[in-house]
């Protein structure tokens, strides 16, 4: 939100600011804004309220607070809480962040002993804090979305274990596999970022409240304590790291940027699948849009966003790293330009994904056409050389005599399953009638009989197993 009317003027008082006491002149008026990150960090007010919460809890309980002031300031936060969730709380840059908006109110609302929520913290703690409870919770959206289209593609999947297409290496047809081989592939790599996601948790959820501004305080607090209220699973440990650290946010980045990554190369093999060249799914309309001026386009926009989302996250994965780079201990005001790349990386996946989850069950394979396609390209050659090692033939005669058949069959303008007999042994005389069963496409998937292989029991093997895998999810 810039205000491009630059105000030179000061226009606030010093002594309304909560750190007011020893400044003699108002902020510069561009600076208060220049400065604040309330129009943005307001997205963390309830998580900020939380910490509160905990650590006038805490303070009461170790007697720094009686439990009378507790009281009053915990009933304090629960009003200013409905107030925000009500849309009505008056939000204002001179009080410049999230925590001094909301402290502020609180005296406001209840008195004096609204002064004494602050005591054995600083915004440094706070704020670290804050972003860790957001975090959390947005990873915990993000991991059930994934779930939600880690389901539907496994399902889909099972659906289109026999659905013959071809399989590309450089984009050109190399060998036939399943269509629902295709889509466990996709799944392989989203099961790895769920894994990410969970590994990168566990560093999120740690409190590193107590840290206050740098050093620790010197009151007795419990740093177990509110670890504990708030769902933490320990308290971090070096108070110098514990304000200045943001690798979680990094690490949260780079997992968003690695979905992302995965979600594009989806997008895009969607995108060729929906042109009338591939035709090899019909994309429900509902996902796509239309041209102003070609009538007859049917754009696949949904795919073509979720790839070009691609590139503001790893831009936001950049910014994190760069921001932390050289800084030296402990906090400086250069993090507060963490909030605005994780909020938006993190909003960013979820819709992604939230795409991808609706999207992904709806797809309908145009089966006759993906199975036209994987006859054509010679994709049965490898299965031709194979068969002729089985007959006693070295792999490297092998491949040679296919190479001969297959530019004979490309003068003959057929494929390989097309010539006879006859024709086929002019190349080699191991060539015999069974020969036909290895060149089909169902002959050469069925024979991909491993694990991690195209054929069609073992995609519904995998297929099951991935089931188990999704359900075994907390
Ligand atoms: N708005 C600040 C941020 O986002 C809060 C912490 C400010 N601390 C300070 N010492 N100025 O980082």
């Amino acid at each position: 939100m810039s205000n491009d009317k630059a105000p030179t003027e000061s226009t606030s008082n010093p002594a309304a600011k909560l750190w007011g006491g020893r400044f003699s002149e108002a902020t510069d008026a561009f600076v208060e804004r220049f400065t604040a990150s309330v129009n943005f960090d307001q997205r963390m007010a309830l998580e900020d309220i939380q910490g509160s919460l905990a650590h006038a809890q805490m303070l009461s309980e170790v007697g720094v607070l009686s439990t009378d002031e507790y009281h009053r300031i915990a009933d304090g936060l629960k009003e200013i809480a409905e107030e925000i969730q009500n849309g009505e709380f008056p939000w204002s840059v001179q009080l410049e962040d999230v925590h001094m908006n909301i402290e502020a109110r609180l005296t406001q609302r209840i008195g004096a002993t609204g002064k004494k929520l602050h005591t054995g913290r600083s915004r440094n703690d706070q704020v670290a804090t804050d972003i860790r409870l957001w975090l959390r919770a947005r990873i915990d959206r993000i991991g059930a979305e994934l779930t939600r289209l880690q389901s539907g593609l496994v399902q889909l999947a099972e659906r289109e274990a026999d659905t013959i297409m071809p399989g590309f290496t450089h984009l050109q047809s190399a060998q036939p596999v399943t269509f629902g081989h295709h889509l466990l592939a996709w799944n392989a790599m989203l099961t790895r970022d769920y894994e990410r996601l969970m590994d990168c948790r566990k560093r999120v959820n740690r409190s590193p409240l107590g840290a206050a501004a740098l050093a620790g305080t010197s009151y007795p607090i419990d740093r177990e304590r509110t670890a504990e209220l708030l769902g933490f699973d320990a308290p971090t440990e070096n108070s110098l790291d514990s304000v200045s650290d943001r690798d979680f946010a990094i690490e949260f980045c780079a997992f968003a940027a690695l979905l992302l990554t995965h979600l594009s190369r989806a997008s895009e093999e969607l995108v060729l699948w929906a042109s009338s060249q591939f035709d090899f799914i019909d994309l429900p309309d509902r996902f796509c849009t239309g041209s102003s001026i070609m009538p007859q386009k049917k754009n696949p926009d949904v795919p073509e966003l979720v790839r070009g989302k691609t590139g503001r996250v790893n831009g936001h994965l950049i910014a994190l790293l760069t921001l932390m780079k050289s800084q030296p201990l402990a906090y400086n005001k250069d993090n507060q330009e963490d909030k605005e790349p994780l909020f938006d990386a993190a909003d960013t996946a979820l819709d992604c994904l939230r795409a991808f989850a609706d999207m992904v069950p709806a797809l309908k394979a145009k089966k006759d056409n993906m199975l036209s396609a994987a006859a054509k390209g010679f994709s049965t050659a490898t299965d031709l050389a194979d068969y002729l090692v089985r007959k006693g033939i070295a792999f490297r005669d092998a491949h040679e005599i296919v190479g001969q058949s297959v530019s004979f069959a490309i003068e003959q303008d057929k494929d390989l399953s097309e010539l006879s007999l006859e024709q086929l042994q002019q190349f080699s005389s191991e060539i015999g009638e069974d020969v036909f069963e290895v060149l089909t496409l169902e002959g050469s998937v069925a024979a991909r009989d491993h694990i991690g292989g195209a054929a069609p029991n073992q995609v519904r093997a995998a297929c099951i197993q991935a089931r188990e895998q999704i359900a075994q999810r907390a």
